[in-house]
């Protein structure tokens, strides 16, 4: 197979129209989208511009506030009907005393069925909201765009993904239910009140204890969680530059300083997390036992007012069921309080990240871009990559790449050659001029389609951990195997991925490093030829790979690439040789334009940088040897 017939059958007869109708990549969601969206009102409090997210999700919310309702009515009912029980015995009445356990048995069937009801659409309720949180988050960060994340750590935005979004979960789940118990209180309270007024005070005498251990044992315990997690996020830090940058560490032999750091920060993990089990172990014994002192002074004054006739048996058991009650909503309600805190301050991470305008955005009713030609225009763009003046990366760099036609873009290292590449696929806005594909200004197209017309290959090709093919295969999911295997014959890959373990199916390890710098570069032409876009970019996109192979590629190039345009970011001579044209860039501006020959003739800095690039490219060969 030559390839010149790669070209014919991936473009059929026209040569010119490589790609003139833009097909995005159709992907059915398995999952519809998340129902709403957090309200983007950032002067709301968390909570309410959370609602929207949380109010989608109509049944399980209904079923567990209701549920929780009844259950928690059941619940309180139950120590009254016991009282009336008792009191039967005392009287006498048989048939009394039947009804009542009747009554008894069918609270406590009914408060099992609406307990597990509300529990368990509770819980659904918070996983299905952590769930949409996740997916608005992970949208939103396709969305932004690469100034965003050169100026964001991943481990943040990782972190907000899991810890944050988990904390809130941990809140929506427990919240309604702790206030749930409140009410609890509340309506146990006010009957035990229409009772005994002496004996409801001094059933609840114990509380106000419990609330002040269990505050004491917060103040201690809250600091060392939030420790204990910087600590972990520390630790998780560490592990992971470790297990990432472990060709770093080991070429310094740095392995020792390593396992220090690593031993240093879980011995503090270890004493935050010994503190706080100290703090649990002090306070948590009391806070059990001062309910049963509380039971022990209902049994004493109850007692005695019993005694003297003034309050029943019943009574005295309903109380004595109450105190043990009424304690679990004194003890959470600090919890929830705290963890209303944690939350909120997750809400904030989350919602700093949603609330990051994606700069770079279709215009409303933008058309798909149809290159019918795909001649490429640069009018006087200017460019920087911060928002100064003086740090201007292109100052009025014009360009014309006629269709057809192989430039390559020659400078210095840093002179803005890679930023015309980020430009051309809008990675970046100019600030300046216009960037036009067959007079379509790129700015008027969408993205999607603007993006499928260029095929831009990087000098460091990310590889995902799957196989080869699916690798070659990212753009064009439903490729056959034989595309794929031409693809990579073009690119000059075939050959090694069959002398791979499992040839197509080899999974590379993660972002390929099983494989060498030109094997991965191969890659990567791969899956860019496999999409055929009309015009190719390649930025220092060959800079791994053997001259011999290189130029084995640069021939199937060549066939391919005849109604092709094609922009070629190169230092090297067999590279440039490739091109029709030569642009020399020299502080953001092309300064010569013309063939290798004239260049060499006439620019000076033309011959210094290819002096230069060839003088690093021969020792870096002697250091090497042939490909790296
Ligand atoms: N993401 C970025 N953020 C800030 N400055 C950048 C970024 N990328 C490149 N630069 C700067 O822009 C200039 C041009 O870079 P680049 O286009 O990559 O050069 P070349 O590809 O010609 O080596 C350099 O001075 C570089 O430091
Ligand atoms: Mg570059």
């Amino acid at each position: 197979m030559t390839a010149t017939d790669d070209q014919t059958s991936h473009t059929g007869a026209n040569a010119a129209m490589h790609a003139p109708n833009f097909e995005p990549v159709a992907v059915e969601p398995r999952f519809p989208p998340p129902a709403a969206r957090v309200d983007p009102n950032v002067d709301l409090g968390w909570m309410r511009r959370l609602w929207p997210v949380v109010r989608s999700h109509r049944r399980p919310l209904i079923t567990g506030v209701l549920g929780g309702i009844v259950a928690i009515a059941l619940g309180v009912a139950a120590p009254a009907v016991a009282r009336s029980a008792i009191d039967a015995v005392d009287s006498g009445d048989r048939s009394g005393l039947n009804t009542l356990v009747l009554v008894l048995l069918g609270l406590a069937v009914g408060r099992f069925v609406f307990g597990a009801a509300y529990r368990y659409a509770l819980f659904e309720l918070a996983w299905e909201v952590e769930t949409d949180l996740r997916a608005l988050l992970y949208e939103h960060l396709t969305t932004l765009s690469f100034s965003y994340y050169d100026r964001t750590q991943s481990g943040q935005v990782i972190s907000r993904a899991n810890s944050d979004i988990r904390s809130i979960q941990v809140f929506l789940a427990f919240a309604p239910l702790i206030c749930m118990s409140v009410l609890t209180f509340l309506v146990a309270f006010v009957f035990m009140l229409t009772i005994h007024v002496q004996l409801t005070l001094v059933a609840l005498a114990t509380l106000p204890g419990v609330y002040v251990v269990g505050q004491k044992l917060r103040n201690t315990v809250f600091p060392l969680t939030w420790v204990a997690q910087a600590r972990m996020a520390e630790l998780a830090t560490i592990v992971d530059e470790n297990i990432n940058g472990t060709r770093v560490v080991k070429s310094f032999a740095a392995e020792e300083r390593q396992i220090n750091a690593l031993a240093e920060t879980a011995e503090q993990l270890r004493w935050t997390n010994v503190e706080a089990i100290r703090a649990r172990a002090r306070y948590n014994p009391t806070i059990e036992a001062l309910p049963r002192v509380g039971m022990a002074m209902v049994l004493l004054y109850g007692g005695l007012l019993a005694i003297d006739g003034q309050v029943s048996v019943g009574t005295l058991f309903a109380f004595s069921a109450y105190v043990i009650m009424l304690q679990a909503p004194f003890r959470m309600f600090g919890f929830v309080i705290l963890q209303a805190q944690r939350a909120s301050a997750s809400a904030q991470r989350i919602f700093e990240v949603l609330d990051e305008d994606p700069e770079i955005v279709d215009e409303e009713g933008a058309p798909d871009l149809v290159a019918t030609e795909g001649r490429v225009s640069f009018d006087n763009v200017s460019f920087g990559y911060g928002d100064s003046d003086a740090t201007a990366v292109l100052n009025g760099f014009s360009l014309v790449v006629e269709p057809g036609e192989t430039v390559a873009i020659v400078g210095r290292t840093g002179s803005g050659k890679s930023t015309v590449a980020r430009l051309l696929t809008r990675f970046y806005e100019a600030s300046g001029g216009s960037i036009a594909i067959d007079d379509q200004d790129t700015h008027k197209v969408t993205l999607a389609s603007l993006r499928h017309h260029i095929g831009l290959v990087f000098d460091e090709p990310f590889l995902f951990s799957t196989s080869v093919r699916d690798n070659i295969a990212y753009g064009a999911p439903f490729a056959t195997d034989e595309e794929i295997i031409r693809a990579a014959k073009s690119a000059q890959a075939h050959q090694f991925i069959t002398e791979l373990d499992d040839g197509y199916d080899t999974v590379v390890g993660e972002r390929g490093y099983t494989l060498s710098g030109g094997q991965r570069q191969r890659i990567a032409i791969a899956r860019t030829l496999l999409e055929n876009p009309p015009i190719l970019v390649l930025d220092d996109a060959t800079s791994a790979i053997d001259v011999t192979v290189e130029a084995a590629i640069h021939d199937a190039l060549h066939g391919l690439l005849d109604q092709r345009t094609t922009i070629l970011i190169a230092h090297r001579l067999s590279t440039i040789a490739l091109a029709d044209r030569v642009v020399l860039l020299d502080r953001g501006n092309v300064v010569a334009s013309g063939t290798h020959q004239e260049l060499l003739a006439s620019e000076p800095l033309y011959v210094q940088i290819l002096a230069e690039a060839d003088r690093s490219e021969a020792s870096e060969e002697d250091i090497v040897g042939g490909e790296r």
